[in-house]
C-alpha cells in the first residue's frame, strides 16, 4: 500500500482512464487491489504475484500523474483481500474516508494508518460498481481465490 499526491483532478477523465487501463492490465497479470482518490490524495493497495507486482510498482513510482509517493506497507500475505477486483476504484464519487471516520480521531486520510485505510477499502468494496470488468474472468463478488480451471 502506498499514498501519493495526484497531479490530476479527482473524478476527471484522466482518473477514470487510469483506473480502466489499470483494470485491463492487472487482469492480465493476476493483480488485484483497490485505488482510492480523495481530494488530491491517492491511496492504492495492490496484491498478487511478486514479479508482476514489483514491475507494476516500478511503473507507478515513475508515473508523472502523481508525486510524493510513500510506501506504507509491503509484504507477503497468506491470501488476497480483494480477490475478484482487478482494481476496485473510488475516485470522485460519494465514497469518502473522512466521512466514514467522522466520529473517530483518524479521519485524516493523509495520516491514517494502513489498518484504517484497509478497513475503509474492505467496507466500501461491496458497494462499488464493477466498471469494465476485464474479459479474463474477474468478477466483482467472486470469493474464491483459486485460479480458474480452463475446460
Ligand atoms: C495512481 C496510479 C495508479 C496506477 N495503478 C495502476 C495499476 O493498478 N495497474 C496498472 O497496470 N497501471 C497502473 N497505473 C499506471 C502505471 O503507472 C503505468 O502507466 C502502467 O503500468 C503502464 O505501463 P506501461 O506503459 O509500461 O505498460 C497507475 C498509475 C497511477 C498514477
Amino acid at each position: 500500500m502506498y499514498r501519493s499526491r495526484a497531479l490530476f483532478a479527482q473524478g476527471s477523465a484522466t482518473a477514470h482512464d487510469m483506473a480502466r487501463g489499470a483494470r485491463r492490465r492487472n487482469a492480465r497479470h493476476g493483480l488485484t487491489g483497490y485505488l482510492h482518490i480523495e481530494g488530491t490524495t491517492i491511496v492504492q493497495y495492490l496484491e498478487g504475484p511478486v514479479a508482476p507486482l514489483a514491475r507494476l510498482f516500478g511503473n507507478i513510482a515513475r508515473d508523472p500523474l502523481h508525486t510524493d509517493l510513500s510506501l506504507l506497507a509491503n509484504g507477503i500475505l497468506p491470501g488476497r483481500r480483494f480477490s475478484g477486483w482487478a482494481m476496485a476504484f473510488s475516485g470522485g464519487g460519494p465514497v469518502s474516508f473522512a466521512a466514514t471516520r467522522a466520529d473517530q480521531d483518524d479521519w485524516d486520510i493523509d495520516r491514517a494508518s494502513v489498518d484504517a485505510l484497509l478497513d475503509f477499502m474492505l467496507l466500501c468494496v461491496p458497494g462499488l460498481p464493477a466498471d469494465d470488468p476485464a474479459p479474463t474472468g474477474f468478477h466483482p463478488r467472486r470469493t474464491s481465490d483459486r485460479p480458474r480451471s480452463r475446460p
